[in-house]
Formats: C-alpha cells, sequence, structure tokens
C-alpha cells in the first residue's frame, strides 16, 4: 500500500516554539512611537496585551516553552497529518512528490488555533476577562472564540463587512463555540473611526487594517485587552509547531523537501510551516528554496516597499518596518479574506529583503482553478487563502519533468468548507478577478510616514 499520511503520536507535540529572530541575517529593525517616532518599549504595548506576550514579541530566545495547559488542548487536534498528494501529481504529470501539512483539522478550521490557544491562555493568567479582536473572512475569530471558551473570557469580534456578509456562518461559529462572543460588521458605527468610514461610505466592503483600527480603539476603551492574529513576533513563534512538527514527519520518511510554499496574509502561517525548515537550512546550508504567496488584491511582497507603516487603518498601532502598499489602502474584496491586508511580519521583511524567502502573486480565479484542481485529486476544499499555495505548488510541479526527483510541501493552512459562497459564484463563472490598481497604490503609499533611519 503507498503511503498516504505521516502521522505523529501525541507525545510528539513540540515542547517549545521556535523564534527566529536570533537566526535572521540582521535584527528587525524595533517598533517606532508613530509621534516621538522612538523605539517603543514593552510599556507601550501593555494596555494592549498580557505581559508574557509582550516579552515573547521582544524575545531574542530561540525557544520558548509551551505551557502544559496549552499542549493538552492542542492535543485535540496536534500533531496535524502531512499528506501526499499521489493523486495530483499523477494528474500534473510532473516527477515532483508533493506534500501539504494539513492545519485544517483543528476544531476552528485552520492554523489559527495555534496562536488563539496560548493567547487565550496567557491572557487568563493575568486575570483577563474580555478580549476585543478583528477577523478576516472569520477564521481567527473562530479560533479565539474557541479558545477563549476553555478560559471562560468573554469575546468581541469586528469582522470585516465583507466577509460578514458573504460568510455568515462564521458569525454562527464563534457564537456556537463561545457563548460569551459578540460579533460586529467593520467599518461599523460603534467606534469614532468605524464612524466616519461610514458617513463617506455606508457600503464600505472593510479591510483587515479597518477593522484592526476598530478592535484596538473599543479595546483601549473598555479596559479590556486586544489580540491579533498575524503579523507579530509572538504570534509567529506560536505557528511554529506547524514546521517543527514537519520536520519530524519528513525526516520519518527520509525526506527534505526541496520546495516549501505557504500563503501570505500577514505572513503567521508562512512563518509556521517555514521558520523551523529555515533553521535546518542555515545550520546545513541547504538549498531548499521557501516561496511566500500573496493575493494580487494585496500585493504587498511583490509591489509594495520596505517602510515604517501602521498596522492598522485607524494608525492606532506602533509603526512597523515592513513590506507594505500602505495602511489606507482597500484590497478589492476577494474571497481570501485573510489576504486581503497591507503589510507583512517584520521578520518576513527581513527574509524576502535577503532573498531567503522568495514572493509571488495569484489572482483570484488562478486560485479558484487550482482548488478545482486539488479538490478533484485531494477531496478536501480549501480555504481561498489556502488555495494560493496550492496554485504555486501546481505551478512548480508542472516545471519538473517526470524523471526528476523533487519534493515539494506546502500548507494547507485551513478548509473551506465556511467559503462555499466564492466556490459557487466560481462554479456559475461569475467571480472576477480583482488585482489591487496600482494608482490606488500610490495614494495609498504617499500617505505613509517619513522615518528617518
Ligand atoms: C485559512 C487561512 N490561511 C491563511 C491566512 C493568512 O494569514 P497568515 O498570513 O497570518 O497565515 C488566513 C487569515 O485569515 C486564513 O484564514
Amino acid at each position: 500500500m503507498k503511503n498516504e499520511k505521516i502521522i505523529l503520536q501525541q507525545e510528539d507535540i513540540p515542547k517549545r516554539y521556535y523564534n527566529i529572530a536570533p537566526d535572521l541575517p540582521e535584527p528587525m529593525s524595533p517598533p517606532l512611537n508613530p509621534e516621538t517616532k522612538l523605539a517603543i518599549g514593552p510599556e507601550d504595548l501593555a494596555p494592549l496585551f498580557p505581559m508574557e506576550l509582550i516579552r515573547q514579541e521582544v524575545s531574542n530566545n530561540r525557544y520558548i516553552d509551551i505551557p502544559e495547559t496549552v499542549r493538552q488542548i492542542y492535543s485535540r487536534f496536534r500533531p496535524t497529518p502531512i499528506y501526499r498528494a499521489h493523486r495530483l501529481e499523477k494528474l500534473l504529470k510532473t516527477g515532483a512528490k508533493i506534500f501539504y501539512k494539513y492545519e485544517g483539522v483543528s476544531p476552528s478550521g485552520s492554523h489559527k488555533t495555534n496562536t488563539a490557544i496560548p493567547q487565550a491562555y496567557y491572557n487568563h493568567k493575568e486575570g483577563i476577562e474580555k478580549i476585543v479582536t478583528e477577523t478576516g473572512a472569520g477564521q481567527w475569530g473562530t479560533a479565539l472564540s474557541y479558545a477563549t471558551s476553555f478560559f471562560d473570557i468573554a469575546l468581541e469580534v469586528f469582522m470585516v463587512g465583507i466577509s460578514y456578509r458573504t460568510k455568515p456562518h462564521r458569525k454562527t461559529m464563534m457564537q456556537l463555540f463561545n457563548s460569551n462572543t459578540v460579533v460586529h460588521s467593520s467599518p461599523s458605527n460603534l467606534t469614532k473611526f468605524g464612524s466616519e468610514i461610514l458617513k463617506n461610505n455606508p457600503d464600505h466592503p472593510g479591510s483587515l487594517g479597518i477593522a484592526i483600527g476598530e478592535a484596538i480603539e473599543r479595546a483601549v476603551g473598555d479596559r479590556a485587552k486586544y489580540a491579533l492574529g498575524s503579523v507579530l513576533n509572538h504570534v509567529l513563534i506560536h505557528q511554529s509547531v506547524i514546521g517543527e512538527e514537519a520536520i519530524v514527519q519528513m525526516n520519518s520518511i527520509d525526506t527534505n523537501p526541496d520546495i516549501i510554499i505557504a500563503c501570505v496574509g500577514g505572513g503567521s502561517n508562512f512563518a509556521g510551516l517555514s521558520y523551523p525548515f529555515i533553521r535546518e537550512k542555515i545550520k546545513h546550508n541547504s538549498d531548499t528554496r521557501f516561496i511566500a504567496v500573496e493575493s494580487s488584491a494585496a500585493p504587498k511582497m511583490t509591489r509594495g516597499e520596505i517602510v515604517y507603516d501602521f498596522g492598522d487603518s485607524a494608525k492606532m498601532t506602533p509603526l512597523l518596518k515592513m513590506h507594505s502598499i500602505g495602511s489606507n489602502f482597500v484590497p478589492p474584496p476577494v474571497h481570501a479574506g485573510g489576504l486581503r491586508y497591507h503589510g507583512i511580519a517584520p521578520s518576513l521583511s527581513v527574509l524576502l529583503k535577503h532573498n531567503i524567502v522568495e514572493a509571488v502573486s495569484f489572482n483570484q480565479l488562478d486560485i479558484f482553478n487550482a482548488a478545482q484542481l486539488f479538490i478533484r485529486a485531494e477531496g478536501i476544499v480549501p480555504a481561498p487563502e489556502s488555495a494560493h499555495a496550492i496554485a504555486q505548488a501546481i505551478t512548480e510541479a508542472k516545471k519538473i519533468p517526470i524523471d526528476e526527483d523533487k519534493t515539494i510541501l506546502f500548507n494547507l493552512s485551513g478548509h473551506g468548507y465556511l467559503d462555499l459562497l466564492g466556490y459557487d459564484e466560481f462554479l456559475s463563472g461569475s467571480l472576477t478577478n480583482d488585482a489591487a490598481k496600482q494608482s490606488n497604490m500610490n495614494r495609498s503609499m504617499k500617505q505613509i510616514i517619513k522615518v528617518q533611519n
């Protein structure tokens, strides 16, 4: 029988998170206070996050212990399987062996649960009773509602308007996991920032940048804490469980991936899979390639610039040094809501700058076509975000002749069973290709604060 699946046991759940900070080719530039342009300190983040997460955010330690309570909850769905895509390989007539790590087996349906659980845990340990957050397509909000339910924490979620309308069952799921959850469509009239946007455009589709701004305004006003599902170092650190498991899984079949691929919204599932492999690449000087895949609706890696920019559109966060297309930019309303973000994690920016990571982008029709092929071959409906990784895996596999031996590993970051409206549009032929307009990006980039450094 062919080996379809590589699984690990409960005791193989990693005991430590990996932090890439000490292994980067140059240190990340510190986040800045937008007014003074000086580096912020832990005290600036204290109103937003519990102290342990702030410590992780600024940590230069290579490893951080995973609390036993968190490992215990992880054990309900981790270690996650790696599948070999035999049928897809055959369809593509490629010599590539294609593997994917499937994070869609988590209760909320994506990798976001990997950071939601420790974030809820550390908030609970520091006595926090309410968290406010944003969510794009709803995957992060769902993961956090699942995680907060373990610790009796109330949750308030600002969900990007266009996703709130097209993925209504995400709200249902959030309220089912944690009955103490409220979900608002963003922009909303609940915040000053949201009301101003709605005044000018009552049908505004929203964006992750806007939803983050609303959630922070609300969290600060409410003396609750705020939580973010991507971009920040501590989030990427938590996601390293994906790559640590994958290394053990690939070693168990004596295979080292030649190409590692994942999609990028803010960079957390990409970092989760790839950073532990980048550590190994640096150690063993291997020539593994790492490919980060974005949506052409928010092409920050392929068409953006490395600048100091806000993490949100309300300009409430510190300035982060990252690839950006401007925090005011509102990406076209594609179905991959989790990729509609203007910036990326600062560590990923450093790796792109040093050509350790390559970047590509895909438009909406290409990723749905790739997803269709994948579904027929593999029987799993991917989230539109994850379909970006599939599209690039297929592109790479097609370049590998049948008599060549190469291994591709990609991250299937989540399932798409609550994204069926997008699939309906695809099947009926009404799906459009909404790429970012250069003139809109230029306008947004003009508003970026200039920082001398
Ligand atoms: C399934 C899925 N994959 C990927 C992403 C992108 O986020 P990140 O880059 O943080 O992994 C999201 C974001 O919501 C998502 O829901």
